[in-house]
C-alpha cells in the first residue's frame, strides 16, 4: 500500500475549515473526519433527551450510549446517530449556540478523542479537522494547518451559507455569535483551541477555497517525499 499520511486542521469557527479539508481529502483519495460533526452530534441527542448541557456526568454517559457514523456522501459526509441521518440537523442555530457548552466537559472530551483516534485507525490517510486534532488528537500527525480568517470575513462566509439553506440572520449577529464561540473554544480548560507548535499557520481570509486546497495538498505531497 502507498505511503499516507495524517492531516491535522485545525482553526476558529467558519474558518473554512470543512470546506477546505473535504476538498484535499478528496484531491489526495484520503478519508475526511469532521471532529466538529461529532461534538454537534453529541449536542443534538443531549437536546433530544432534555440533558443539560452544564451536566459533564449526563453528557458522557450519553456519549458513551450513542453510536455515532460519519459516512462519505456526495455532499462530503453525512452524520448518521443510532440510525438517524442528522446530517442538517447538527447545523441548527440551537445546536451550534449549545455546542460549546458540551465541548468544554473534560470527561466529554476524553471520550470524543478515544473515539476520533478509533476512527483514524480503520482507514489509511486521513484528514481531520478541529479545534485539537494537531495539538491532542493527532499528536503525531505529519502535517498540521492552523487555518483562520478576520472575523468579518468567516460572518460574511456563514451568512452566505445559512442563506443557502434558508436561515435568516445578520452579519452582526453572526460575528457576535462567531466571537463567543471562538472565545469559549480558546478558553477553556481541557485542550482549547491553539494551534500547535508545528502548525503551519494560513490565514485564508483573502484567498480561495482552490488556492488553500492547492496549497495543503502540495504541503501533503512535499510530506509524502521526505
Ligand atoms: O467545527 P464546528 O464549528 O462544527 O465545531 C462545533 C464546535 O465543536 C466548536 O464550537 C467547538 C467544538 N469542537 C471542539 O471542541 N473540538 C473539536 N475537535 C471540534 C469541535
Amino acid at each position: 500500500m502507498s505511503k499516507r499520511i495524517k492531516i491535522a486542521i485545525d482553526g476558529p469557527a467558519a474558518a473554512g475549515k470543512s470546506t477546505i479539508a473535504k476538498k484535499v481529502g478528496f484531491k489526495l483519495g484520503y478519508t475526511y473526519i469532521d471532529t466538529g460533526a461529532m461534538y454537534r452530534a453529541l449536542t443534538y441527542k443531549a437536546s433530544a433527551s432534555n440533558i443539560d448541557m452544564e451536566d459533564g456526568d449526563k453528557l458522557s454517559e450519553l456519549l458513551d450510549q450513542i453510536e455515532i457514523l460519519l459516512v462519505p456522501s456526495s455532499e462530503g459526509q453525512s452524520v448518521i446517530v443510532d440510525g438517524e441521518d442528522i446530517t442538517n440537523a447538527i447545523r441548527s442555530k440551537s445546536v451550534t449556540n449549545n455546542v460549546s457548552a458540551v465541548a468544554k466537559h473534560a470527561k466529554v472530551r476524553r471520550l470524543m478523542v478515544q473515539k476520533q483516534r478509533d476512527l483514524t485507525t480503520l482507514v489509511n490517510g486521513v484528514v481531520m479537522d478541529g479545534r485539537d486534532i494537531g495539538t491532542t488528537v493527532l499528536p503525531d500527525a505529519e502535517l498540521k494547518i492552523f487555518m483562520t480568517a478576520s472575523v468579518q470575513e468567516r460572518a460574511k462566509r456563514r451568512y452566505t451559507e445559512d442563506e443557502a439553506r434558508g436561515i435568516t440572520t445578520s452579519l452582526e449577529q453572526l460575528e457576535k455569535e462567531i466571537s463567543d464561540r471562538d472565545r469559549a473554544d480558546s478558553e477553556r480548560i481541557e485542550s482549547p483551541l491553539r494551534q500547535a507548535d508545528d502548525a503551519i499557520y494560513i490565514d485564508t481570509t483573502s484567498k480561495t477555497i482552490e488556492e488553500v486546497a492547492d496549497e495543503i495538498s502540495k504541503l501533503a505531497e512535499g510530506r509524502l517525499g521526505e
